[in-house]
């Protein structure tokens, strides 16, 4: 075991690769040239071309989300989740938004995430299609990527895009923006994974899933659990909610768009530590981009290259309080990468039977999926234990999807208008749910 930084340093890795704004644009990324100089602002400066009043009209980065509008679409997710049980309650979410179509522009695979927004379109009654192999697309014949952005904002309401080019959502926003702005038609646009940059709705249902667990309520009845004073007992620290708490993050921490966006998401509550577990190696280790916000918002980072480094005198497997893995994601491998990544014993970044009984007790397991089963980050033998939360974490993704799609066309306060009015009255049962 060896004795690895304390909380309120961090070790600076080798020399990490610019963040993708920064790149060097490959040919396959010409395409967004004229949106450059906009795509290299600052974060900040880009907010409020990204909303409408308070409200959200595209969804691009991880750092549009405050604390309110997290626990707001918690909340109206929680009552989608309840009014979905229920016949009335799905009649009525069905009305909601059918007059409205979502195009699918998922051309990088997926499943969980198109799967669960054709799922949140479906329960609040938008109308989908989808292009997820260009190749059927008239691009084939040159057109370019803007031009066929463009003619699906003629026909569709939303368009959700699933690339592996960094900007090309980011920049598609700017592009509706500008039709906006010239009296054209414009719709919203929705970020579903964008190269190794971003992955925001991921974060959106990473953050609900880590707030109903560390609601710490019972699974069977969802009312407060007494098994939460017996947690106190053993870590009388502990408290519900997710400041002031340790989440750990696995893997390919340089190239996950997962943990680019939960990591800034995590930046919103007070008093987060967040442990970066991952190879002393340029392309897998947190990138400067990410680490410069974080330490601007004053959160605590750490970086580490094992489980059994210690920090405040504490194996880092033994003190977290969420642990985030993720796969080592070789479809980003440049040249020699292969090489490279063979001289690493990446066994150190797979979680272990072992090493789950070293965890916490509460201590909830996510992933954002694909798992990798050649290289086996987490072994299916874990699948069985309490704290192993993928699985439920990808169901909550259709939840809070719903929750953002219904906040985008404004149609959340009619949610909680029925809820409250009408439906807490007839089901006193399924309210305990929320509570
Ligand atoms: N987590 C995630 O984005 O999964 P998919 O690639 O299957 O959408």
């Amino acid at each position: 075991m060896s004795t690895g930084p304390s909380l309120s340093s961090s070790h600076k890795p080798a020399t990490a690769p610019p963040p993708p704004a920064d790149s060097t644009f490959t040919r396959d990324e010409l395409d967004l040239l004229c949106y450059e100089a906009r795509i290299r602002r600052p974060e900040r400066e880009k907010l409020p071309e990204l909303q409408r009043a308070e409200q959200l009209r595209h969804v691009i980065f991880g750092g549009q989300f405050s604390l309110a509008l997290l626990e707001g679409l918690a909340q109206t997710a929680d009552k989608i989740r309840v009014l979905s049980k229920n016949r009335s309650g799905r009649d009525f979410l069905i009305q909601l938004l059918h007059h409205k179509r979502a195009m699918l522009y998922f051309t990088q695979p997926s499943t969980r995430t198109f799967l669960s927004f054709m799922a949140a379109c479906q329960i609040l009654g938008i109308t989908c299609n989808e292009v997820r192999d260009p190749t059927t697309s008239s691009e084939t014949k040159g057109e370019t990527r803007f031009d066929s952005l463009r003619m699906f904002s003629s026909y569709f309401d939303l368009i959700i895009i699933r690339s592996k080019l960094a900007k090309l959502a980011e920049s598609c926003a700017y592009l509706m923006n500008d039709l906006e702005s010239t009296g054209n038609r414009s719709v919203p646009i929705i970020n579903a994974g964008s190269g190794a940059d971003e992955h925001p709705t991921q974060a959106l249902l990473d953050i609900y899933t880590l707030q109903r667990t560390f609601q710490f309520a019972d699974r069977q009845t969802s009312t407060a659990s007494p098994r939460f004073a017996e947690l106190q007992h053993s870590y009388p620290q502990l408290t519900k909610g997710l400041t002031n708490k340790v989440y750990g993050f696995c893997g390919d921490i340089g190239r996950g768009r997962t943990v680019r966006s939960l990591a800034s998401l995590l930046g919103n509550y007070e008093g987060v530590t967040l442990i970066f577990i991952a190879p002393h190696d340029p392309t897998l280790t947190l990138r400067e981009d990410l680490r410069t916000r974080l330490v601007e918002r004053g959160v605590q980072i750490v970086e580490v290259e094992s489980f059994d480094d210690v920090v405040q005198g504490t194996p880092v497997i033994e003190l977290l309080d969420a642990l985030y893995m993720t796969r080592i994601q070789k479809e980003h491998n440049a040249p020699g990468d292969d090489e490279k990544f063979a001289a690493i014993d990446l066994s150190r970044y797979k979680l272990t039977p072992q090493l789950v009984a070293r965890m916490k007790t509460y201590a909830p397991i996510l992933h954002p999926f694909p798992r990798d089963q050649h290289f086996g980050e987490i072994p299916p033998e874990i699948d069985d234990d309490p704290r192993a939360m993928y699985f439920r974490q990808a169901r909550n993704g259709m939840w809070i999807r719903s929750a953002l799609l219904a906040s985008i066309f404004g149609v959340d306060h009619q949610i909680d208008q029925f809820f409250n009015d009408e439906y807490r009255e007839r089901h006193h049962d399924d309210d305990r749910i929320i509570t």
